[in-house]
């Protein structure tokens, strides 16, 4: 610090609790590394560019993601796609690279299908999931021969009367939920195994002249850190596949196993950091293959596609987002509380997880304990409710990583505008793939009734200021 520098500003010292809830048997965790770049691009120049909050996409990292996790299954089994789970970050520009490294989509509403085709998917590449497919998008969907996985009876009758309508047998895929004993189990989507509704399901398609079973769906849940899981769901679901195939009328073209392999995040209440809690990839893929192998070792003729739905562990450490400190204050308990520009309307995940935190640049000076408040005026807007930060100040920028999974898609417009998303691309370059909201951006689709298109008139007159 030179002489000529201004005082930082000065706190009284104050003697400050010890909060248990922190410690746990790893001890505290330090938060002063810092991330000042994202594949070679310095941080602070995109904020000077593009401003702050900021959502920062790295390609490379989308494409080696997506292609790790097909090696890894591939290694094991040779037919592999993977569906994208548009849910997950439905930017076009994340789909787009995914559909050019071969994904297919996975998406499960009326507009998801639509926006897959808008992006050129064709229809028999999309693997149409979900509980709610309104007759129109499913007419469209039949005609255009996308995968459809039924959900209930209801759905099943109707996707039987638009193929009698036509005079057209449709193939479609049942969507299996079930007990692996890993996970807790799922059970609102669906036909379950365990209590015959699968089965009754299967006799009903097979019943039906307009109906055809050619594949097999289903969807453990996210974040899953058992990878036995997963061989046990392979188990029951070609299980299940030789029961269906047993008579000779029906053959079964695909198995899906849905997504949820973990990313590098770390969940609420596991203590153990995501390098040591998260196991690898290729352990889920040992699971699947051994798992796929033994279920088909036998079985006549070409084997099925072995389709995986990952949307959280091919996106999420692909995008970061940056904020920057607009105020610092005391608690009342001691706490040290830093105010950040953006808040957890924009990182809604940080509701379940505690998303790793650094410094974009180094910050020196002793470690304490820190609140990371948003910017909204609204007491549950907070991004960490306890992390160990050098003592911050007002310009400072932190990065959250990994965020990729489900806040571009759970974000909401509240109180702030929600900020650009910018990709980084492997030759150094940056582009903007989404703009940030603007006023007009948000007000543009409300309508003003005529009765209230004056302005508002007169208002009464303010109380003049005095001073005593
Ligand atoms: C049917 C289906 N497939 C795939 C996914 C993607 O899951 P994940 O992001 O955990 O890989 C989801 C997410 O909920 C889903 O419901």
């Amino acid at each position: 610090m030179n002489a000529s520098d201004p005082l930082p500003p000065w706190e009284p010292p104050m003697i400050q609790p010890l909060h248990h809830g922190t410690i746990n048997k790893f001890g505290h965790r330090r938060n002063d590394a810092s991330h000042a770049e994202i594949d070679g691009i310095p941080i602070d120049d995109l904020v000077t560019l593009y401003g702050s909050p900021l959502f920062i996409t790295s390609e490379q990292r989308l494409r080696h993601n997506v292609r790790t996790l097909r090696h890894a299954l591939e290694t094991h089994y040779p037919h592999v796609v993977h569906g994208w789970s548009y849910k997950t970050n439905i930017t076009s520009a994340i789909c787009r690279i995914l559909h050019q490294e071969g994904s297919w989509a996975e998406v499960v509403s009326r507009s998801e299908y639509e926006k897959a085709r808008l992006l050129g998917v064709p229809g028999n590449r999309i693997l149409f999931n979900g509980p709610y497919k309104p007759r129109p998008i499913l007419e469209r969907a039949i005609a255009e021969e996308a995968h459809i996985h039924i959900d209930h009876l209801d759905e099943l009758t109707q996707i039987e009367a638009i193929a009698r309508q036509h005079d057209r047998v449709v193939p479609v895929t049942l969507r299996l939920n079930f007990n692996t004993g890993f996970t807790e189990p799922w059970s609102r989507f669906g036909f379950n195994l365990e209590n015959g509704q699968a089965h009754e399901a299967a006799v009903r398609i097979r019943c039906s002249p307009h109906l055809t079973l050619t594949g097999l769906h289903s969807h453990l849940g996210t974040f899953i850190l058992d990878p036995r899981a997963y061989g046990r769901q392979v188990t029951l679901m070609t299980d299940f596949m030789r029961e269906v195939e047993q008579d000779g009328s029906t053959r079964i073209h695909y198995l899906d196993i849905g997504g949820g392999f973990p990313s590098r995040n770390a969940l609420q209440g596991v203590y153990a950091p995501p390098e040591q809690a998260v196991p690898e990839i290729k352990e889920y893929a040992r699971e699947v293959g051994t798992a796929l192998n033994e279920g088909l070792s036998g079985r006549p003729g070409p084997q099925p596609l072995l389709i995986f739905e990952s949307g959280r562990a091919v996106v999420d450490d692909a995008q970061s987002l940056v904020a920057t400190v607009v105020g610092t204050k005391r608690l009342v308990d001691g706490r040290r509380g830093v105010i950040l520009d953006a808040g957890i309307n924009l990182m809604l995940t940080g509701l379940w997880y505690h998303h790793p935190v650094r410094l974009v640049r180094p910050k020196e000076g002793i470690p304490e304990e820190t609140v990371l408040f948003g910017p909204l005026c609204m007491n549950i807007d907070v991004m960490r409710h306890l992390v160990s930060l050098p003592p911050l100040a007002v310009g400072d920028r932190l990065v959250f990583t990994p965020v990729g999974a489900y806040n571009n898609t759970q974000w909401l417009q509240f109180i702030e505008l929600r900020p650009p998303i910018i990709l980084v691309s492997p030759h150094g370059t940056h582009e903007l793939i989404r703009q940030g909201e603007t006023l007009s951006s948000l007000c543009e689709p409300e309508r003003m009734p005529p009765h209230l298109n004056r302005n508002p008139g007169q208002w009464p007159p303010l109380p003049q200021p005095t001073k005593a």
